[in-house]
């Protein structure tokens, strides 16, 4: 399927996965986003999400000729990141965490490297920290077959301005990539990486695998049953956020009411108004 269509744009649940990193962009106060892709997958970007004005967003695009790893999309963005502190995103992590947002939303102006912990069963697939018995980061490990510890690292980054110059300085891996790892390792030997490890009730949803897939679909299908608030839903973050007033986000419901998720957009003017300090969906 994904010869066809991105993987960041299939659905999860009721939205494409795209929207949750968005959500997570948006509650951290970052309104200027670049969206790198594939040459030939930007167009379908592009008519999902436009330039962001209809969320009070400014979105743009650039492009990645072909995979050559994460810290390479820094490179591609390098004109876009001058002048400021950054947030990187992988578009296909959906992390459902207060304890994330209330960091981002701390993180401010960032000098060095900030990335988080998180723990799961499984780290072999990930960057996993190499933590000792005080808590301290001595190393990160990319894809260990004898993970150090449980904390695999997730695809939400956040950078200082001289980060293009630490990819420039790097190495391509075995796999031929400039890895984000050997960013983060390399602030950690500057003495400049900040790490938070994600306490009780994070979600890292994973959506590389059918099964996680399919797990990441019905976890966001029960907690919006539960709580009857949408997880994701990046008209709801720019309304709370204040992007949007009613009359906008009325005018981007009524489309949509026919499967429901216009509806709970309309439900949600009629509800308490938003609170800067509430962080949801
Ligand atoms: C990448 C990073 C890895 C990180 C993971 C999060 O892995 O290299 O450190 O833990 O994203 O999803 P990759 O997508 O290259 O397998």
């Amino acid at each position: 399927m994904t010869r066809v269509v991105s993987k960041q744009l299939v659905p999860v649940y009721d939205k494409p996965m795209i929207f949750y990193p968005l959500c997570t962009l948006v509650r951290a106060g970052v309104r200027e986003i670049l969206i790198i892709t594939r040459p030939d997958e930007r167009d379908l970007f592009g008519r999902l999400l436009g330039d962001g004005s209809q969320w009070g967003l400014d979105l743009r695009y650039a492009d990645q000729e072909r995979p050559q790893g994460i810290a390479h999309a820094l490179l591609v963005a390098a004109d876009f990141l001058v002048g400021g502190s950054a947030l990187l995103l992988l578009g296909d992590n959906i992390i459902h965490s207060v304890d994330l947002d209330r960091h981002l939303a701390a993180a401010d102006q960032i000098d060095g490297g900030l990335v988080f912990g998180v723990p799961v069963a499984d780290p072999r697939p990930y960057g996993v920290l190499d933590v000792d018995e005080r808590g301290v980061v001595r190393d990160i490990v990319e894809k260990p077959l004898d993970p150090p510890s449980h904390y695999a690292v997730p695809g939400v980054y956040g950078y200082g301005q001289d980060v293009v110059e630490v990819v420039a300085g790097l190495t391509r891996s075995p796999r031929g990539e400039l890895e984000i790892t050997d960013v983060n390792r390399e602030y950690l030997r500057q003495g400049r990486l900040r790490v938070r490890l994600l306490q009780r009730g994070t979600a890292w949803l994973d959506t590389g695998r059918f099964d996680d897939l399919m797990a990441a679909a019905e976890y966001v299908r029960v907690v919006q049953e539960r709580d009857g608030v949408k997880v994701g839903c990046i008209e709801e973050a720019a309304w709370r956020a204040g992007l949007l007033d009613d009359a906008a986000v009325r005018q981007l419901a009524i489309p949509l009411r026919a499967s429901g998720y216009g509806d709970y957009l309309l439900r949600l003017l009629d509800g308490p108004r938003p609170a800067r300090s509430a962080v949801l969906g």
